[in-house]
């Protein structure tokens, strides 16, 4: 597994946008998790070396986000939020119930690949809790009658996307 030549460049090209050049590794991670759908370390061992900083640098920025996945996820990504005012406005139970309608555990993939459930702290969103973020849409308040619902209209969604596109017209 290799980053390809283009994201290589756009990684290279998005440093000269800052003054520090390490200022550009989140974006650059999500070039690659883009690319490659995760980041194992073999990748992140690459973004090291184009930034010329050790690879725990790296790995520790990755398993710091949400964001980032260091193995491979489902074409859905359900950050349900566990903070404190989603907590006390039932998110366990919403957690719970995603949980058990998917059959898998937080952290885990269903066996279709279609989902991936993350019990994630607060998502900005404390007025909708409690919320998740459907792939990059946010959702709440959630109720746990209306699950069914969102799952099947999570799965019409293309997937959850990077915040980073490239501009195909600057990396041909
Ligand atoms: S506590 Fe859930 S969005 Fe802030």
């Amino acid at each position: 597994m290799k980053l390809s030549e283009k994201t290589q460049n756009a990684i290279l090209d998005l440093q000269k946008c800052y003054p520090e050049r390490r200022s550009a590794l989140i974006p650059a991670l999500h070039l690659a998790q883009t690319e490659i759908g995760y980041l194992p370390l073999e990748i992140q061992g690459e973004v090291a070396a184009l930034f010329d900083i050790s690879l725990n640098e790296v790995a520790s920025v990755v398993t710091f986000y949400d964001m980032f996945f260091d193995k491979p996820v489902g074409k859905h990504i359900l950050h349900i939020c566990k903070n404190v005012s989603c907590m006390l406005r039932g998110s366990d139970g919403i957690i719970e119930k995603v949980c058990a309608k998917l059959q898998i555990k937080p952290g885990e993939t269903t066996q279709d690949g279609e989902f991936t459930v993350i019990s994630s702290e607060c998502l900005a969103a404390c007025d909708r809790a409690p919320m998740m973020l459907v792939d990059d849409k946010v959702v709440g308040p959630v109720h746990e009658n209306g699950i069914d619902e969102l799952l099947k209209e999570a799965k019409k969604g293309k997937g959850h996307p990077s915040p980073i596109e490239f501009h195909e017209a600057d990396h041909v």
